[in-house]
């Protein structure tokens, strides 16, 4: 949500009424209405939203003019109709698509869309074979907010591309998938053994729990959200930490 919000609003979307506060972004309040506008760059875990694929476009209706806005950073700032599948949405929805899906012909989730949405790439333009990063920059975004900065976006025109410096293993990876976790595309790939975890070309130990033996991550993940407390022998995962604690707490009270 923006940061200006002060007044409840009624708008409408697609015809049905939806209330919403001053400053709502348009996506989250047809979300919140069930109603489906589709998304890439947008990822709920992050409020500052890139808005850089803009397939979330709809049309908005206000004060008798009519404009195409990107409804993931639209704040609404007053009653209007918002239309997310107007002839004109499908048809500039179908251009964005056709462009996203030139650039990364080879992405999965990108696929998936375009079979929900209806529409292809297009023919004259050239692809990129065996891509399918469409370089919205979440992965960026959750590697930086988590702390690690280990990948940037690198190189300029059709060479840029997501990756750690010089393409090296980076020492700031810690191998968390936090990156893969959020690509909308399944672009990130990584390789896992039964004790090893592959990613931005660094192989990573996998560190599983000493008492139940769930994977808990690679050893460097669990350090880093151990957030430099020195890791105790034996490393347990969450779960078994609240068993231990609630054990110990009913042997401290049955001795009170
Ligand atoms: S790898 Fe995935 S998350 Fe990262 S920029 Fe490319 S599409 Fe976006
Ligand atoms: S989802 Fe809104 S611009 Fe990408």
């Amino acid at each position: 949500m923006s940061e200006n919000v002060n007044k409840t609003l009624t708008v409408t979307i697609d015809g049905i009424e939806c209330i919403c506060e001053k400053g709502e972004y348009i996506f989250d309040v047809a979300k919140r209405n069930g109603i489906y506008i589709p998304t890439l760059c947008r990822h709920d875990a992050f409020d500052n939203h890139r808005a850089c694929c803009r397939i979330c476009i709809v049309e908005l209706k206000q004060r008798g003019r009519t404009k195409i806005v990107t409804s993931c950073v639209y704040p609404i700032d007053g009653e209007c109709e918002i239309f997310t599948q107007s002839d004109k949405i499908r048809e500039e929805r179908a251009v964005l698509y056709a462009l996203l899906a030139h650039r990364a012909p080879d992405a999965p989730g990108l696929g998936q869309m375009g079979t929900a949405l209806n529409v292809n790439g297009v023919d004259r333009l050239v692809t990129i074979d065996n891509e399918k990063c469409i370089l919205c920059g979440l992965c960026v975004q959750a590697c930086s907010s988590l702390g690690t900065g280990a990948i940037s976006t690198v190189n300029r025109g059709v060479d840029k591309k997501v990756s750690t410096p010089f393409d090296k293993p980076s020492v700031f990876c810690v191998g968390c998938l936090s990156c893969a976790n959020v690509c909308p595309t399944n672009a990130i790939e990584y390789v896992e053994t039964e004790t090893t975890r592959t990613i931005w070309n660094r192989e990573f130990e996998l560190q599983f729990c000493d008492e139940c033996g769930t994977l808990m991550g690679t050893r460097e993940s669990v350090a880093f959200a151990a957030a430099d407390v020195e890791l105790e022998s034996p490393i347990v995962c969450d779960e078994c930490r609240k068993k231990k604690l609630a054990n110990e707490m009913m042997i401290t009270y049955r001795f009170v």
